[in-house]
């Protein structure tokens, strides 16, 4: 089953809660929440107080992407607001397996995500301690930019390799998701599409959310 998680970078700051309930009745499946730090991206976002107002007004899983470098210093926060998948960056941690440990204390999903440059091998070793694997197909750091489009094939060989080894992985792709790519990004082997643009950029969002599906 595709899963659509709409990325609340692109939503009306000033109107986050009817933001939120539109998506929901237009059959998001996820929220994303995009936190950067402006260390290891070049821009500032958003923090715990926002996943843990999300939580008192949302059922749907948060799904927290964390941008930021050292993401060890802050698992049990986010969890403890109410993250329920928390996705760090390979490259921005020399100890990700202390990460996946508190991810795992935290009795929350674990993934770990992939920068456009990243060769996909890092990842390999982890595979066995992770619910999800996130490829970047854009430099993260901004919302609106074009999908990179060698990302196809890095999600079929993530995927072959994940067959292989018989594991049961999420592949999640964030970047420059649209209504007209996303049915080869769905047919390499992902099976949850993040999207801001996509779906907070257009008036009808249930529509804009099952044609990202495939509907
Ligand atoms: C980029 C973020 C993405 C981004 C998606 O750094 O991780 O989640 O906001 O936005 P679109 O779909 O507009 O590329
Ligand atoms: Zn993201």
């Amino acid at each position: 089953m595709i899963k659509i998680a709409p990325s609340i970078l692109s939503a009306d700051f000033t109107r986050l809660e009817e933001e939120v309930r539109s998506i929901e009745r237009a059959g998001a499946d996820l929220i994303h929440v995009d936190v950067m730090d402006g260390h290891f991206v070049p821009n500032i976002t958003v923090g715990v107080p926002i996943v843990a107002s999300l939580k008192r007004k949302t059922k749907l899983p948060l799904d927290v992407h964390l941008m930021i470098d050292n993401p060890e210093r802050f698992i049990t926060p986010f969890a403890n607001a109410g993250a329920d998948i928390i996705t760090f960056h390979i490259e921005a941690t020399s100890a990700p397996e202390e990460v996946l440990r508190k991810i795992g204390a935290s009795r929350i999903r674990g993934g770990i995500s992939l920068n456009p440059e990243t060769t996909l091998t890092s990842v390999f070793p982890l595979l066995d301690s992770i619910d999800m694997v996130l490829i970047m197909s854009v430099n993260p750091g901004f919302a609106g930019q074009k999908f990179i489009s060698n990302t196809i094939g890095r999600i079929k060989q993530l995927r072959q390799v994940l067959s292989e080894k018989k594991l049961n992985v999420d592949i999640e792709i964030d970047g420059g998701i649209n209504q007209k790519n996303a049915k080869e990004v769905i047919a390499a082997g992902a099976n949850i599409l993040v999207a801001g643009t996509a779906i907070f950029g257009k008036a009808e969002r249930k529509r804009a959310i099952e044609l990202l599906r495939g509907g």
